[in-house]
């Protein structure tokens, strides 16, 4: 049941502390602050390149995936939504890897990516939150999210435990390529042991991004701005509002406004800016400035040291707790699932049945 929640949709939320911590347990040795998953039948450090295919928010979990990986762990990670590579038929490498990402294990795009990659001689890897699922059942290799069962349409806790688990993926890869030292992945592995504390700070903003839901409630469309890891998130804000609130809403990549989107841009469009204070901001901040300067309203969420900068420059502001910034696309995901949650509660939709969906996408 729901509990003393008026819906599942924020029950989930909630319970990220909660769940993201289980995820960490199941592959975070405590005693030597390492990561250890599960052992797989190839290794990744022979591998020449990583597919990563998925739908909707799991897309997005992907895309911050890749950040991660080429990033931290050298290697070269495409990303495509599961309906366009399955219909592209494309080349894949010898000893590549493809990794499938979905919340249900059903989805059926997804599942016949899987097969086409499986076609192609790709080891299958899959993060799941269903163990028995078709799409776990046909890996090689079965990552799981221990999000519980997640019962609103919104994906939520499932996507903040499958950027945990891909966290844990990037990290054993980059240790398996030697492109991530002792010491680096001893921070991370810090970072994230506490990304539930964190997260448990973030939800205390409940009230303020219900009041400032009502700002947004009655806008035809939404902007949502964010660069390098703030880009998908950015895009998962605006999933998310669409989804159950029926408002228009668009993630940009803060450096693409621009080349085009800007025109848009006047005081009925709220423009939600996902900043942290990390070696992007100050490129982040001046594509906030151009914003602002024409008339938009500045929906600015970033820490303290962001938010000196730069607060007063926003019409409202949210202050998250200053994190590594790896773990950060984890934590700036609540705050829109929040303030999506409350624009819909405040418009009286069916925030955990939207029209026109489903939970879980057989057909195609
Ligand atoms: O079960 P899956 O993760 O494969 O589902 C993928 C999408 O259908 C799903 O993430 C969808 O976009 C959600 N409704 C987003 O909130």
């Amino acid at each position: 049941g729901k509990g003393n929640y008026n819906h599942f949709m924020q029950k989930e939320i909630f319970e990220q502390p909660a769940v993201i911590g289980d995820t960490l347990h199941a592959f975070i040795n405590p005693a030597t602050q390492t990561i250890k998953l599960p052992d797989m039948p190839f290794s990744f450090a022979d591998a020449t390149r990583l597919t990563i295919v998925a739908c909707g928010t799991s897309f997005y979990a992907g895309l911050v995936a890749k950040h991660w990986i080429e990033r931290y762990a050298g290697l070269g990670v495409d990303v495509d939504v599961a309906s366009e590579f399955r219909y592209r038929c494309p080349p894949l490498p010898k000893g590549g890897v493809a990794l499938f990402i979905s919340q249900s294990g059903e989805t059926l795009d997804t599942l016949a990516a899987l097969r086409y990659a499986k076609s192609k001689g790709q080891k299958i890897v899959s993060i799941v939150n269903v163990p028995e699922s078709t799409i776990a059942r046909e890996s090689d290799v079965v990552l799981l999210t221990y999000a519980g069962p997640e019962i609103g349409v919104a994906s939520t806790k499932a996507f903040t435990t499958q950027l945990t688990v891909l966290a844990c993926l990037a990290v054993t890869i980059g240790r398996e390529n030697g492109t991530l030292a002792k010491d680096e992945e001893a921070a991370i592995v810090n970072a994230l042991t506490e990304v539930p504390k964190h997260a448990a700070e973030v939800l205390h903003h409940d009230e303020a991004l219900k009041k400032l839901a009502l700002d947004i409630a009655d806008a035809r469309d939404v902007l949502y701005l964010g660069r390098g890891l703030g880009y998908p998130i950015a895009m998962e804000g605006a999933l998310k509002l669409k989804e159950i609130s029926y408002i228009h809403a668009e993630g940009y990549a803060a450096g693409e406004m621009k080349h085009g989107p800007i025109a848009l841009i006047d005081q009925s469009v709220p423009i939600i800016v996902i900043a942290p204070s990390d070696e992007l901001f100050e490129k982040t901040a001046s594509n906030m400035q151009e914003a602002a300067a024409r008339g938009g309203r500045v929906i600015f969420i970033s820490d303290g040291p962001g938010l000196s900068k730069l607060g007063d420059m926003a019409s409202a502001t949210v202050e998250l707790p200053k994190v590594a910034d790896f773990v950060a696309p984890i934590l700036y995901t609540i705050p829109v699932q929040m303030l999506a949650y409350h624009v819909a509660v405040h418009k009286g939709t069916d925030v955990d049945q939207p029209r026109n969906l489903a939970k879980s996408v057989t057909v195609e």
